[in-house]
């Protein structure tokens, strides 16, 4: 019988892929690309992509998976409120949270991760799934190990 991998046991082969991705690379843009490709390929999900912080705002960045809103100001939807906050959100369903933003109206659940450079929030990493409370603690704290990788 094949066994399915647990989210922890993919979370734990993904990280060490991040940072060979990574490793000797200076352009930002180039690995956040690779890493929402990694991501999304290995785990399926809805969307996953970056907004990155350009002129005080959120614009998007490298992402996979349908067209998205490319504006987003601080504060604002899920991605705002994580960089305002400089916290993970996780969202178990995106109608429960007041101002989200629906860039599709198939998402049903979200986790938005602020990328920092040492202190400051460079992006962050918004990753949404079509199944409600998708993501958890587990999800947070991986991700942020993950993310931690790129600056
Ligand atoms: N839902 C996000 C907006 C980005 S899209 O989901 C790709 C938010 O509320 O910030």
């Amino acid at each position: 019988m094949i066994q399915q991998m647990t989210k922890e046991e993919k979370y734990a082969a993904v990280l060490p892929q991040v940072k060979a991705l990574c490793e000797g690379e200076t352009d930002m843009i180039a690995k956040m690309a690779n890493v929402s490709a990694l991501l999304h390929q290995e785990f399926g999900f809805w969307w996953t992509g970056f907004y990155r912080v350009v002129n005080e705002e959120l614009v998007l960045g490298p992402f996979q998976g349908p067209i998205a809103c490319v504006h987003i100001a601080y504060g604002r939807g899920v991605c705002g409120t994580a960089w305002k906050e400089r916290r993970t959100v996780v969202v178990p369903d995106v109608e429960e949270f007041p101002g989200h933003i629906a860039c599709s109206s198939e998402s049903r659940s979200e986790i938005v991760v602020p990328v920092f450079n040492n202190n400051e929030i460079i992006a962050v990493l918004d990753i949404d799934s079509r199944e409600l409370s998708t993501f958890d603690e587990t999800d947070a704290d991986w991700i942020e190990r993950i993310v931690a990788v790129i600056p």
